[in-house]
């Protein structure tokens, strides 16, 4: 086992913290509220589907001994939010951190997208990571509590990208509503607000939407990164607990890329010459030092 797939954190590192984890009950957001959990935290997860949620906050508990708390809800939904949002604080007492991690994608030729697509995947990203930002921030002013928020975005916020259009207009949002609040409610209340990044996690959720078997050959994630490698789910696992703990108190309004350096190598106008063998660069080497001699 490598040291990335290792827990980093020492165990007591998320004690006495309440964390909400939405979109906890799969993929990345799984991982993360079983590590949480781990290292302490008691952990709420919701999502839509209340038998998956089930499952799993069986499945940490029983790993962890810690309590685990699930609500399923809507992000998208107001409604269903501040109901998530009740249960909990009724279950646990508070919440101290919020994670928003729930998201919907797929990729497509945009003009072929119904604006009903695209409602879909903006209402979950952008409108459910506000939803839950204004009802816990409102909570935390409320009764003083400095709160942190993570949100899960991706290195598209940034740059864009064809073909999930929707998504990286809601990631680019929810990337600037991090930034900008780090700032107001950061010198206001003292609640901190950061993003993560992540380049490729093989999830079943983004894989089956995002690398279909039948395309998988041209759009394979590995040709793309400079080490050469996916992500493992511990490591953003183990940069999240740290983003969201107190060893992390001076962070504020940053987005960490855990990528492997894929994005810089599509922004890189010469990165593509690594296709260039060392044949090939001794070849024009010494068709430069011919040129020079005459
Ligand atoms: C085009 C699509 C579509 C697709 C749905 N729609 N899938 N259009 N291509 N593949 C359209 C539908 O036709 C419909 O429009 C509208 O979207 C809403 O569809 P519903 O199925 O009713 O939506 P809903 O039940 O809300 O489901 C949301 C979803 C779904 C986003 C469409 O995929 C989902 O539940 N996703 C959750 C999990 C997920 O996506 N995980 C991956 C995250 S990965 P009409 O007009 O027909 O009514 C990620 C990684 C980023 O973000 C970076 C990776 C490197
Ligand atoms: P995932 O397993 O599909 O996770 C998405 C979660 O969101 C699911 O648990 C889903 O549960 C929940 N969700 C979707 N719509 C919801 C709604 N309307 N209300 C409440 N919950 C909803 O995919 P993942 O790969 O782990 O993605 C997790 C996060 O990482 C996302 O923010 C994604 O954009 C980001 N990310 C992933 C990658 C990657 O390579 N995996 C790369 C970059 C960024 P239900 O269906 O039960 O609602």
């Amino acid at each position: 086992m490598e040291n990335y797939q290792k827990p980093m954190l020492k165990e007591d590192s998320l004690e006495g913290k309440v964390i909400l984890v939405t979109g906890g009950g799969t993929g990345l957001g799984k991982s993360m509220a079983m590590y949480f959990s781990e290292l302490g935290a008691k952990v709420v997860i919701t999502s839509r589907r209340e038998e998956v949620l089930k499952a799993t906050s069986e499945e940490i508990s029983s790993k962890t001994g810690n309590e685990v708390f699930y609500k399923a809800g809507d992000v998208r939904e107001i409604d269903s939010v501040r109901n998530v949002i009740k249960a909990s604080i009724e279950k646990f007492g508070t919440i101290n951190v919020l994670v928003n991690n729930a998201a919907g994608n797929f990729i497509s030729p945009t003009e072929q997208l119904s604006h009903r697509a695209f409602q879909s995947v903006i209402g979950i990203v952008l409108q459910g990571s506000i939803n839950f930002t204004l009802e816990m921030g409102r909570f935390w002013i409320e009764n003083k509590i400095p709160g942190n928020v993570l949100n899960i975005v991706t290195t598209y916020a940034w740059t864009g990208s064809g073909y999930t259009v929707p998504s990286a207009t809601a990631k680019a949002g929810v990337l600037a509503m991090t930034r900008s609040l780090a700032v107001e409610w950061g010198r206001k209340y003292g609640i901190r607000h950061n993003a993560i990044a992540p380049g490729p996690f093989p999830t079943k959720g983004a894989w089956e939407r995002l690398f279909p078997e039948e395309i998988h050959h041209l759009i394979d994630p590995t040709n793309r990164i400079p080490l050469k490698r996916v992500g493992d789910h511990q490591e953003l696992a183990n940069l999240a607990a740290y983003m969201v703990s107190d060893f992390a108190a001076y962070l504020n309004g940053e987005v960490i890329t855990l990528d492997g350096g894929e994005w810089l190598q599509g922004a890189g106008q010469f990165s593509d010459l690594h296709a260039i063998s060392d044949e090939m660069w001794e070849m024009l080497a010494q068709a430069r030092r011919h040129k020079r001699k005459n």
